[in-house]
């Protein structure tokens, strides 16, 4: 049976939601203006492309409920930090921290919570980089600042998520052992792959720099 919030909660929730979207809108801008800088004044741009999300007033219901906690907007407010979402989706495994260093620098952001499923996957064998980084919101007369959940990923990590997600949600949680297995492996398999994309890259990049007329000689990597 679907749980929902009362009527007054969820008014307030309503209220919450248009915040937490110009949170994700201003995230959004500064992703994007990364995209500007690096495919116009750098070499290229890692990342390859941005997902943003919203949840439902149905899934933070759901979430809450799961839980174990009251439908309330204080309590979305407080005991979820993705409800505003956003995923990066990048070229190569090294361009993950830079993204993550490059958005929590910024001044007028503050990391609530930064975990690291890239080095450390989960048992799942999922990886990706995540920070929840406060936003400041300027309303007409006050600042609000507001949690947005940033899921920095490489293509092969976001391919074995989304597919690991449809197989997960198929068997309602309650997966067997041996797809538990197939996909801690294709986990592996992607790892591999990332690394050895990334290899080739770095041995492109060296060789286009030797043949770089324009490079200095005292700057070619050897
Ligand atoms: P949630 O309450 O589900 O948001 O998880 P959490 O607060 O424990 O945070 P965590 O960093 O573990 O996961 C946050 C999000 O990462 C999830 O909502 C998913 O989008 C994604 N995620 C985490 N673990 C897995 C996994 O094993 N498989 C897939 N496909 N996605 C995952
Ligand atoms: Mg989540």
């Amino acid at each position: 049976m679907a749980v929902l919030f009362s009527g007054e909660e969820f008014k307030k929730l309503k209220a919450d939601l248009v915040l937490y979207k110009c949170a994700l809108n201003n995230m959004d801008t500064r992703v994007q203006t990364l995209v500007e800088e690096f495919s116009n004044l750098h070499e290229s741009n890692p990342i390859e492309h941005v997902k943003k999300r919203l949840k439902s007033p149905e899934r933070i219901a759901e979430k809450l409920h799961k839980r174990g906690c009251t439908l309330t907007a204080e309590n979305a407010r407080t005991r979820l930090s993705d409800i505003a979402g956003i995923r990066v989706i990048c070229s190569y495994a090294r361009d993950i921290l830079t993204i993550a260093n490059v958005l929590s620098r910024q001044p007028d952001m503050k990391i609530l919570k930064q975990r690291d499923y890239v080095n450390t996957p989960k048992a799942s064998g999922y990886r990706s980089y995540h920070i929840i980084l406060e936003v400041p919101i300027y309303l007409t007369d006050a600042v609000k600042r507001l949690p947005v959940e940033v899921q920095i990923r490489t293509q092969a990590m976001d391919f074995w998520a989304s597919l690991e997600h449809k197989v997960r949600y198929r068997f309602n949680d309650e997966m067997p052992n041996a797809i538990i297995r197939s996909l801690r492996e294709c986990s592996e398999g992607i790892a591999k792959l990332d690394k050895e994309m990334l290899n080739i890259q770095d041995i492109a990049d060296l060789t286009r720099q030797r043949k770089d007329p324009f490079i200095r000689d005292d700057l070619r990597k050897p």
